[in-house]
């Protein structure tokens, strides 16, 4: 099965699809490249603060839309969870956890700035999610300019599954974290490949490098 374990093509709820038709063109894109299921991961961080409920909603939208359309795509509702004081702790209070092929949970932390993740320690967080039951997915380790390898590896220690993104080797997100990504990649960190599509931007350089859908 070849699964997109990252994506936000659901329909107006992040920063990803901002309409339907957006999100029944992005889902036909990632059919094209081979994908067979899509975990759709929207956002819950300060900013975009859905819940199961918004997530499920959105998710069932498209499904209708994908059936009528004869796109093949299999959609499984999650989310990419913020490790931020804003959402993290009220999404452990409330249970609002939802995990993809049983088990798997996808964090993000802050893209530039390391402190908003507050009083949140990322490897504790690692920790209580696999002492739950759950298994920890960092969504594009790459992109996290500030973290040392030391600290990566003290991640991947804690039992933290990496995710790189498709097209950060490539240069989707510049010079640096395309380095990044390579070290990271050296080192034999990365467990699995997400493409992070969130909108036609993203689709267009995907065709451009000839992106395909792998197995993991
Ligand atoms: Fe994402």
């Amino acid at each position: 099965m070849k699964v997109d374990c990252h994506c936000h093509i659901l329909p107006e709820i992040d920063d990803g699809s901002w309409c339907l038709e957006v999100s029944a063109d992005l889902a036909h894109r990632q059919v094209a490249w081979g994908f067979e299921r899509a975990i759709c991961t929207s956002h819950r961080t300060s900013l975009y603060r859905n819940t199961p409920d918004i997530v499920n909603r959105a998710c069932d939208r498209l499904r209708e839309a994908l059936a009528v359309r004869n796109i093949p795509l299999e959609l499984v509702p999650s989310m990419e969870y913020r490790l931020v004081p804003e959402t993290w702790p009220e999404t452990l209070e409330k249970g609002w956890l939802l995990p993809w092929e049983g088990h798997h949970i996808l964090i993000e932390l802050p893209i530039s700035d390391g402190t908003k993740v507050g009083d949140i320690v990322p490897v504790d967080e690692v920790k209580r999610l696999l002492d739950m039951g759950y298994e920890p997915v960092l969504a594009h380790p790459e992109r996290y300019m500030y973290l040392s390898m030391k600290e990566y590896i003290g991640l991947k220690d804690a039992g933290c599954l990496f995710q790189r993104n498709a097209g950060s080797l490539e240069g989707l997100y510049g010079q640096a974290v395309s380095e990044r990504t390579e070290l990271i990649m050296k080192a034999g960190l990365y467990n699995m490949v997400g493409t992070d599509l969130h909108n036609e931007r993203y689709a267009m350089f995907f065709d451009r490098i000839h992106f395909r859908a792998e197995e993991f």
